[in-house]
């Protein structure tokens, strides 16, 4: 096990306590369904290859909501996962490396990865076997066990809090948008809705000079989107067709991108949306993953459609050099205690936010 602590040296590795709070996942034997619960366990041991890192914040996203129905149909976890950490998004402090560690140091701020082993494109099956909080332990808890490659610097501009909220929502929001150099001032996209992925999309879009058309189920929503930049809104509630209003906002001509959020809920929509030889990136399924694709659609507008999954840990770094240079900040709704996670999630899945809600762990010192 070696692992190797800087002694003594408060502002870059205090030693660490023995025990820890975490957020586990529990099965319940009567449906299968996973929930959550805090508890305290001793801190676990750095293996050769891992830091221990002292969490400072981590933010939650859709996936901690879906773990529960896609844990077994999505990653074909049928075992009980009880006990297992939840949670895939940290920012924090490296307090312990392993004897083998060489990119990582004591003292580093850092952000957690979603997939550790996604280290660089292209993607094959082995870099999505180990994803954090769900094939393996998460990092909500004080202190967490990561593998080396599963941790990249914090961007020095960002606080914890902000910097929690990149590993899931904006490298995917990254991908999705075409890393920073796709679009450009003739472009239109089309983001659907307002939570994690969609705020960061947004940023990413208009720091890019494209035009963004953002479409949620409330005005109140559209309003904050549209004072982060967001250039037109659409109610969907109140335009179940919204594609005819994308069409008139972009002169018949259609959306050059458009992102799916919604899957089955949106999957026509989008088409109808999409210009001749433009994109659907395929993100997410918040309105079911079974959707169909007509491929005479497809063909008939010359369309791609393409899956979006998360993103590098080269394509990360990018990512933050870009936010940088842009100055973009995370639109965080809301901040809680650690200890207040239930609220959050039920906050999350309610919907009653935009951008990302985080759980802040410890100040920032
Ligand atoms: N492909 C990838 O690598 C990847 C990575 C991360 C997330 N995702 C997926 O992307 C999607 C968005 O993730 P996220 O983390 O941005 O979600 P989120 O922060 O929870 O945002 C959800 C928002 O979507 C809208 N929405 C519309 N229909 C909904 C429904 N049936 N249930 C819940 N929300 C609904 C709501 O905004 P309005 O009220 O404004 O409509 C809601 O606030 C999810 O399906 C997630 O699994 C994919």
């Amino acid at each position: 096990m070696g692992a190797t602590t800087l002694p003594g040296d408060e502002t870059s590795a205090p030693n660490p306590p023995e025990t820890t709070r975490q957020i586990q996942l529990r099965k319940s034997v009567k449906d299968g369904r996973y929930s959550w619960r805090l508890a305290r366990v001793p801190v676990p041991a750095v293996g050769d290859r891992q830091v221990l890192l002292r969490v400072h914040a981590v933010a939650i996203q859709r996936g901690d909501v879906e773990v529960s129905e896609m844990m077994a149909d999505v990653f074909g976890i049928v075992d009980d996962r009880t006990g297992q950490v939840g949670g895939a998004d940290a920012a924090g402090f490296v307090v312990q490396v392993g004897r083998r560690v060489e990119s990582v140091r004591v003292g580093q701020k850092v952000v957690t990865q979603f997939f550790p082993h996604y280290v660089d494109r292209p993607l094959d099956a082995t870099m999505l076997e180990k994803a954090l909080g769900w094939t393996i332990d998460g990092v909500f808890g004080d202190y967490v066990v990561i593998d080396e490659t599963g941790v990249v610097p914090k961007p020095d501009y960002l606080g914890f809090e902000e910097a929690a909220t990149l590993p899931s929502s904006a490298i995917t929001a990254w991908t999705a948008t075409g890393r920073g150099n796709h679009l450009g001032s003739a472009d239109t996209v089309v983001v659907q809705g307002t939570g994690g992925v969609a705020a960061f999309a947004i940023q990413f879009a208009i720091a890019q000079g494209a035009r963004v058309i953002v479409t949620s189920s409330s005005e109140v929503k559209l309003q904050r989107m549209q004072a982060a930049g967001a250039h037109h809104g659409i109610n969907y509630r109140q335009v179940p067709e919204w594609s005819t209003r994308v069409l008139e906002l972009t002169g018949g001509r259609g959306a050059d991108l458009v992102l799916d959020m919604r899957g089955r809920a949106t999957i026509d929509q989008s088409m109808m949306s999409v210009a001749y030889e433009g994109t659907v990136a395929l993100v997410g399924g918040l309105g079911g993953y079974d959707a169909s694709l007509s491929t005479f659609a497809l063909i008939g507008k010359g369309v791609t459609a393409r899956g979006v999954m998360a993103g590098s840990r080269s394509d990360f770094a990018r990512m933050c050099e870009f936010m940088r240079r842009h100055q973009i900040h995370p639109l965080i709704d809301k901040v809680y205690a650690f200890e207040d996670f239930t609220t959050a999630m039920s906050d999350l899945e309610a919907g009653h936010f935009v951008g990302k809600l985080v759980l802040r762990l410890r100040e920032d010192p």
